[in-house]
């Protein structure tokens, strides 16, 4: 039985390993990391992260020929191919700090494979990584004096969390970026072999791995683009009377454009978005593209504007001030449907009603947890409550953070007749019926059209 190994078990490595473990039953899929907490929680009934559907995905391959270990030297040495899915965050320190990626794991990654392989592999670039990763970790991998090539392909993964398992299942398209040479090209047959047991050929696009490395991150960066260029118009809308539903339906009705990612938020989060599009500006200015460079940084500048302005419309609502009031945070994680809370406007927002010396009670049905850590450092200065209702009694003003489903449906007559008055509503992903909340009584602001204030 050939061995396919994943090296890294997060939100990637994870799901990803599960889905090809499904779809080539004839392949014996094994995952490592070295946190060994995540590997054990990915043997258990409790996962290490929240996704509809990996729960099902996960307990039909587990076992079967899907398994998890903290075994990474025996793995490596055992396996065909090579996933590697480990983190790739922005440099804290040194040359690039705060926008260049981090390689450390990546890197370390490779030593570990050069180290305890024996025999010639196939590495898989699934992490997101500057352009030129691949030849970088080529050089690391065949400077061995084994005899061993290792062949290394760019295999960029775009799962959206909170859909990850739909995606994998039917993705727009599968990338690979492989070398132009014979042994190049061999690899980029194996790989595509592997993919095409559920994905029709049509959809898998090869590439040289510059182009496919690029890709990745203009993609993110092109996403982030249009939430932040309709963000930018919240403002405008709130101003002059327009409606920025209304505009973007109209402007996504155009077939050139389409209508996805052109919903106003409180700033886009996720592990991704940022730390792609800053990697790209460090690239940029690396290159002396400085017209470039500032053109994508633009991006992430107007998503810090839209979630200073979201707490500044909340503290110019109740005059002025929010010292010692109560806030109820509804909706903490990056986007609904996950528990994830990495690059959550919600902390930037939290963390800001806090310095104001607001009372900030926080709830999410799946990022409690995650909150928590993220907020440690203020722990003492925040409440954590599952229960929405518990979290809105007797507070002055409730702001929606997430889309979670669950808060269309709450019965918010019997929440406003708990809250202080005037009560107020910030809705920060429009996902409420305005005019029906301004009936019962709240004062009503939407993002990008009018607030409906008594
Ligand atoms: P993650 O932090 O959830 O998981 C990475 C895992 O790698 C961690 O569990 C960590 O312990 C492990 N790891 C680090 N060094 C290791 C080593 N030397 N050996 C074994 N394990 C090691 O990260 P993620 O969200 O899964 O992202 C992984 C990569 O995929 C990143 O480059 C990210 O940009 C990219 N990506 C993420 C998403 C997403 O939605 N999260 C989507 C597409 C691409
Ligand atoms: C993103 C990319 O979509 C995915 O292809 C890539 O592989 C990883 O990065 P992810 O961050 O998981 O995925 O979720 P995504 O659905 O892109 O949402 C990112 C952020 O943008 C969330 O905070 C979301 O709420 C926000 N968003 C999204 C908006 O504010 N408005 C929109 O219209 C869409």
């Amino acid at each position: 039985m050939k061995m396919i190994l994943g090296i890294g078990a997060g939100y990637v490595g994870g799901p990803t390993m599960a889905m090809i473990a499904k779809k080539c039953p004839e392949y014996k899929v094994v995952v490592v990391d070295i946190n060994q907490d995540r590997i054990k929680a990915w043997q258990s009934e409790n996962l290490p992260i929240y996704e509809p559907g990996l729960k099902e995905l996960v307990q039909a391959t587990l076992n079967r020929n899907l398994f998890f270990s903290t075994d990474i030297q025996e793995n490596i040495a055992k396996a065909d191919i090579i996933f590697v899915s480990v983190n790739t965050p922005t440099k804290t320190f040194g040359t690039g700090a705060g926008k260049a990626a981090d390689l450390q794991y990546w890197e370390k990654t490779a030593r570990e494979i050069v180290r305890f392989s024996s025999s010639d592999k196939i590495i898989v670039e699934k992490s997101t990584v500057p352009v030129r990763t691949a030849s970088a970790m080529e050089h690391i991998l065949n400077a061995n004096d084994k005899g061993i090539v290792f062949d290394v392909l760019s295999n960029p993964e775009f799962l959206a969390e909170g859909t990850a398992i739909q995606d994998l299942e039917k993705p727009d398209r599968v990338l690979i970026g492989g070398q132009e040479t014979e042994r190049g090209k061999k690899a980029i047959s194996s790989l595509v072999e592997l993919y095409t047991h559920w994905v029709p050929k049509e959809k898998i696009l090869t590439t040289n791995v510059w182009s496919s490395e690029l890709s990745k991150l203009a993609a993110n960066a092109f996403l982030a683009q249009r939430i932040s260029s309709i963000n930018s118009l919240t403002a405008f809308c709130e101003l002059t009377g327009a409606n920025v539903h209304e505009v973007s339906k109209a402007i996504g009705m155009d077939s050139r454009l389409g209508s996805r990612f052109l919903c106003p938020s409180v700033g886009f989060g996720g592990s991704c978005f940022k730390k792609d599009i800053l990697n790209l500006v460090y690239l940029c200015q690396h290159y002396g593209l400085k017209e470039v460079a500032g053109y994508w940084e633009q991006v992430v500048l107007m998503n810090e504007y839209q979630r200073k302005r979201f707490v500044q419309k909340m503290l110019n609502a109740m005059f002025n001030t929010v010292a010692s009031k109560k806030i109820a945070i509804f909706g903490f994680a990056f986007k609904a449907n996950t528990g994830d809370t990495r690059e959550s406007s919600a902390i930037y927002i939290c963390r800001e009603l806090t310095e104001e010396h607001a009372r900030v009670v926080i709830t999410d049905p799946k990022a409690l947890e995650n909150a928590r850590i993220d907020l440690k450092d203020i722990e003492e200065k925040l409440l954590f409550e599952p229960d929405p209702y518990k979290a809105a009694d007797g507070a002055h003003a409730i702001a929606i953070l997430t889309e979670w489903d669950c808060y269309r449906s709450l019965d918010y007559k019997k929440i406003y007749q708990s809250m202080e008055k005037p009560a107020f509503i910030f809705d920060g992903r429009n996902i409420l019926d305005h005019q029906e909340l301004f009936e019962i009584g709240f004062n009503v602001y939407p993002l990008g059209k009018t607030s409906l204030i008594h």
